[in-house]
């Protein structure tokens, strides 16, 4: 099919809700490691990764003979029968995730093990309130639509009741005005004032992205999460952590983004880059806290846990192990970092440059000094590099947030090769914007 036909059934038998990048939506047909093609032959590189998702790059060999080989074996068991490939992995996970977390329940999609993970510790506590933080991202049922905090992706007429927002921790637009670090991160402990003034006062749980995605790669200081970890426990909550965009080595150094803060979550949420594309997502925690689903009631998922996801899941795991580890992943976003900084320095429209590891966002406004968002021109940033040939995202409260993450397999070559891009898209921006 070309990309004409493509689009045209996509605008007759999908539902119009349907969010597409590019004013030319851009129909994919093919992939090799960085590389997809449209279905006209055309080829990009890809800085996006299906959403960070993507995670060793598309149709990694042993990621693909890992899931032909279970394919030929046995596609489906429902989580009502044990496999070899759905206990290797939680495994697996027991081994790379930190600390005491060892015990895992799978299901299909982030916001899936996100409600998952707001149940276990509302059982497990016996209290329903949970904190989330503003301008977070969890997905797209409507408890994780409750527990988002952006209008624009909470559609619907009906929220929980049981979900409050504590400001986040945006430094570039500090919520209080302050600067960090003379601040002492006075907005962590918002936390406890939300708990003290819109709770009973005791909460299930605290959640939150190390790394706020969907937000922006906002990236919180070093001191920030291990003081709200002890306003939760406090308040006898568990922490959460949501490691959909920021695990599997995505941030650099270790395996999952909330280890740079020093913290050790009590149930943490993972999902894209888990199988490489295979749906699979996953909600671990202490086996204790695991325990008290005992008689909670019946509970199962028929995809949950699938022979062929978790198959790839495990090969992927080891493809990042042998090809791409956390290690690797920060040496590589270092030099995608210092390109990025390179453009900060040249071009007045990048408000600020953040994240960590292979999870780098530019922030764009039209003057530093008012800092005032500019998402015209990420629109047509991103016409401009799609032209010549790179994929990237975008995010983001005022839609103003560049959102840079390839996959961990990414050569410097490749890094090279997208910052070079980026030049050149943000140089015909200015020129449009005629900033100075
Ligand atoms: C941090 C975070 N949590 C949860 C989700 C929801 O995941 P899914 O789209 O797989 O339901 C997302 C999706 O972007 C996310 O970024």
């Amino acid at each position: 099919m070309t990309n004409q036909e493509i689009l045209e059934k996509q605008k007759k038998y999908l539902w119009p809700n349907h969010i597409l990048y590019y004013t030319e939506p851009l129909p994919l047909s093919h992939g090799d490691g960085l590389r997809v093609w449209d279905a006209d032959g055309n080829e990009y590189l890809d800085f996006f990764g299906g959403i960070l998702t993507t995670s060793v790059g598309h149709n990694h060999p042993k990621v693909t003979q890992a899931v032909q080989e279970q394919a030929g074996k046995l596609i489906h068991t429902s989580t009502l029968y044990p496999n070899a490939p759905h206990v290797n992995l939680a495994e697996k996970l027991a081994e790379i995730t930190p600390g005491r977390l060892q015990t895992s329940y799978f299901s299909n999609s982030g916001s899936e093990a996100n409600e998952t993970a707001v149940l276990l510790a509302q059982i497990h506590t016996g209290h329903r309130e949970i904190i989330a933080l503003r301008h977070g991202y969890s997905g797209r049922s409507q408890l994780a639509m409750s527990l988002t905090a952006q209008s624009a992706w909470r559609v619907g007429p009906s929220f929980s009741p049981d979900v409050k927002h504590a400001l986040n921790a945006y430094c570039y637009r500090c919520p209080l005005k302050m600067t960090y670090p003379s601040c002492g991160v006075a907005c962590a402990e918002d936390v406890e004032d939300v708990i003290r003034t819109q709770t009973s006062g005791r909460i299930a749980a605290f959640l939150a992205e190390p790394i706020q995605g969907v937000g922006g790669f906002i990236t919180p200081p070093p001191e920030y999460f291990k003081i709200v970890k002890e306003i939760v426990e406090r308040y006898d909550g568990l922490f959460i952590a949501d490691e959909v965009q920021t695990g599997f080595g995505r941030t650099g150094d270790h395996w999952f983004g909330i280890a740079h803060w020093g913290v050790e979550p009590d149930i943490m949420t993972m999902a894209k880059g888990i199988a490489n594309g295979f749906p699979l997502s996953n909600t671990i925690t202490r086996p204790e806290i695991a325990d008290s689903m005992v008689g909670a009631g019946l509970t199962l998922s028929t995809f949950g846990g699938n022979p062929v996801s978790t198959a790839a899941s495990l090969a992927t795991i080891n493809v990042m192990e042998e090809e791409a580890n956390p290690a690797r992943s920060a040496d590589i976003g270092a030099h995608l970092r210092a390109g990025l900084d390179k453009l900060w320095e040249k071009y007045p429209l990048i408000g600020e440059v953040r994240g960590k590891g292979l999870m780098q966002g530019i922030e764009v406004v039209t003057d530093r000094q008012t800092k005032e968002p500019a998402p015209n021109a990420v629109v047509q940033l991103f016409e401009e590099s799609k032209a010549r040939g790179l994929l990237i995202g975008k995010g983001g409260l005022y839609g103003n947030t560049v959102r840079i993450a390839p996959a961990l397999t990414a050569t410097k070559d490749d890094v090279d090769r997208a910052l070079e891009i980026l030049d050149l898209s943000f140089a015909e921006v200015h020129e449009t914007m005629n900033v100075s």
